[in-house]
């Protein structure tokens, strides 16, 4: 049984109003098998663990640096995010591989990083629409999972999300049909590469524009485990129903 896992990247955006939020999410009934884990800014994830604390929300970063410590002015390490209390970290997010240039191999030292400090890395891969168009989308994917993913690999350090980029923030979803291609794929190849134990055993999230009027039919796809929710999950009111069509698929 796979974990089902409902994850808010909150991006740039939030400071200590925001951990209201948290609040308001904790009052959700328990949902069994389902995790719910927010990805703050970092300044304030100390405060989302302290509050989110005794409740089944988990906490994660939206990056973290591969070395442990240094001079490396403005960047937080992987120990450093679990010295806070998170468990999660976002890494290879297309917002930082795009802005920052960041290749897969900066991602795999990334999750490496981040599974030697305990923490589970929540790999983000996804094609442009342009790779889409020109029907390069599992070519790409499977680059990226080669290039990106750990050796080692397994539940305890790792969730994949696929967000196909042109669906980031866009409103404009795949079709169900290329959800469930690239879920597929995806599975396909870790069970290749890690055996069907580990392979069956690895979380896949879904993400970009997922909504509470999309998530349902989304959550029905054998391969999608969950999503990574940017905008929706801002505000608890949006996210609920979305963490609802989770747990109850
Ligand atoms: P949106 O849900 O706002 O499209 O963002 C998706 C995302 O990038 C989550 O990491």
């Amino acid at each position: 049984m796979r974990q089902k896992i409902a994850a808010g990247n909150w991006k740039m955006n939030g400071t200590s109003a925001a951990l209201d939020e948290l609040t308001a999410l904790s009052k959700a009934p328990p949902m069994a098998e389902c995790t719910i884990v927010i990805c703050p800014p970092a300044p304030l994830l100390y405060r989302a663990v302290e509050q989110s604390s005794g409740t089944a929300i988990k906490i994660g970063a939206q990056d973290c640096h591969t070395a442990t410590s240094g001079a490396h002015t403005g960047d937080v390490s992987a120990p450093m995010v679990a010295d806070t209390g998170a468990s999660y970290v976002i890494v290879g997010h297309s917002e930082r591989r795009e802005a920052y240039e960041e290749q897969n191999s900066d991602v795999l030292s990334k999750a490496e990083a981040a599974r030697d400090a305990g923490l589970i890395a929540i790999l983000c891969l996804g094609e442009t629409l342009e790779d889409r168009e020109a029907n390069n989308t599992l070519d790409i994917i499977g680059g990226q999972l080669t290039g990106s993913v750990p050796d080692g690999a397994n539940s305890t350090n790792l969730v994949v999300a696929y967000e196909p980029i042109w669906a980031i923030g866009t409103g404009k979803v795949p079709t169900f049909a290329q959800i469930v291609e690239v879920h597929d794929f995806i599975r396909t190849e870790l069970n290749n590469r890690f055996g069907t134990d580990t392979g069956n055993s690895i979380s896949l999230l879904y993400g970009g524009s997922v909504k509470a009027n999309n998530a349902a039919e989304i959550f029905t796809a054998e391969n999608v485990d969950g999503a990574l929710v940017g905008g929706a999950s801002l505000k608890a009111a949006d996210f609920l129903p979305i963490i609802e069509a989770l747990a109850n698929s």
